[in-house]
């Protein structure tokens, strides 16, 4: 499982750069404001987590990164043009109707060079060689964020979103694909930005933590630990509990 295939993954990351990036939207109310003047340079390679409360823009900033939605002002720039997003949502989104290896295919659609070598390349790489030609509903949930993940990362993107892909798994399915995620982000050049509210799980992840609340992106870590990281050491507590605090300093 994960083996590094050097065919794969060519294309490298790219580094993001918010530029007063505000949203708001328009609602039965009034104008509801998610968040203003977010002016934040993401370095090209870095794995950086999102972190906040329900309902903080997490999801919204997301979007607008990957441009399912447009700011309201401000705008992002990537270091390379026209960059490949990959974009893994909560539940997976897969086509309950098709193939694992079919639901890979049609994120390739427009690739002529696409054949089902490559969407069964990245199964392996997933841990999913037995299943290329199960059906969603044939697998469990972890099995079908992996099918999610493979897709993902079979774009060759070189940003990749993650929106807390692993919080409707249990703690050790969980925890397996974190070990996963983070073999696949140092096999192969990717930006990697994850939205959780999971304090551990960003700590254990990422290079850099940003705190969004209030509006405002209120706190920016570097995660110093170096890798692998296990949550049980004195460093990582210590760590995990200053960051905690910062975290709940924001309503
Ligand atoms: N299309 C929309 N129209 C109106 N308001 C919206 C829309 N999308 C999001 N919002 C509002 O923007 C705010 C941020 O939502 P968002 O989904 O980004 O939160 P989140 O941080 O991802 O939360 P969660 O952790 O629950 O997923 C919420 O108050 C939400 O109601
Ligand atoms: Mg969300």
């Amino acid at each position: 499982m994960m083996e590094h295939n050097s065919e794969l993954g060519t294309r490298g990351a790219a580094g993001v750069t918010m530029h007063s990036l505000s949203k708001a939207f328009e609602v039965d109310e009034g104008t509801e404001t998610v968040f203003e003047e977010i002016n934040i340079n993401i370095e090209p390679g870095s794995f950086v987590s999102l972190v906040g409360r329900s309902g903080s823009g997490k999801s919204t900033l997301l979007n607008i990164l990957s441009g399912i939605l447009e700011p309201t002002t401000g705008r992002v720039s990537y270091t390379v043009d026209d960059p490949e997003i990959g974009h893994v949502f909560q539940s997976p989104r897969l086509l309950p109707w098709e193939s694992c290896v079919k639901n890979i295919e049609y994120v390739h659609e427009n690739n002529p060079e696409y054949t089902d070598d490559i969407a069964k390349k990245y199964l392996d790489m997933v841990g999913l060689s037995d299943h290329y030609n199960k059906y969603p509903n044939g697998l469990s949930g972890g099995q079908r964020q992996r099918v999610g993940i493979a897709r993902a990362f079979s774009i060759d993107p070189e940003v990749l979103l993650m929106d807390e892909p692993f919080s409707n798994l249990d703690e050790i399915t969980a925890e397996e694909l974190r070990e996963e995620l983070v073999e696949l982000w140092s096999n192969f050049d990717k930006t990697i930005i994850f939205v959780t509210h999971n304090i551990t799980e960003a700590i254990q992840l990422s290079d850099r933590i940003l705190m969004i609340g209030g509006g405002e992106i209120y706190g920016d870590i570097e995660i110093p630990i170096e890798r692998p990281r296990t949550v049980d050491n004195d460093e990582f507590i210590e760590f995990q509990r200053e960051a905690i605090q910062k975290f709940r300093s924001v309503e």
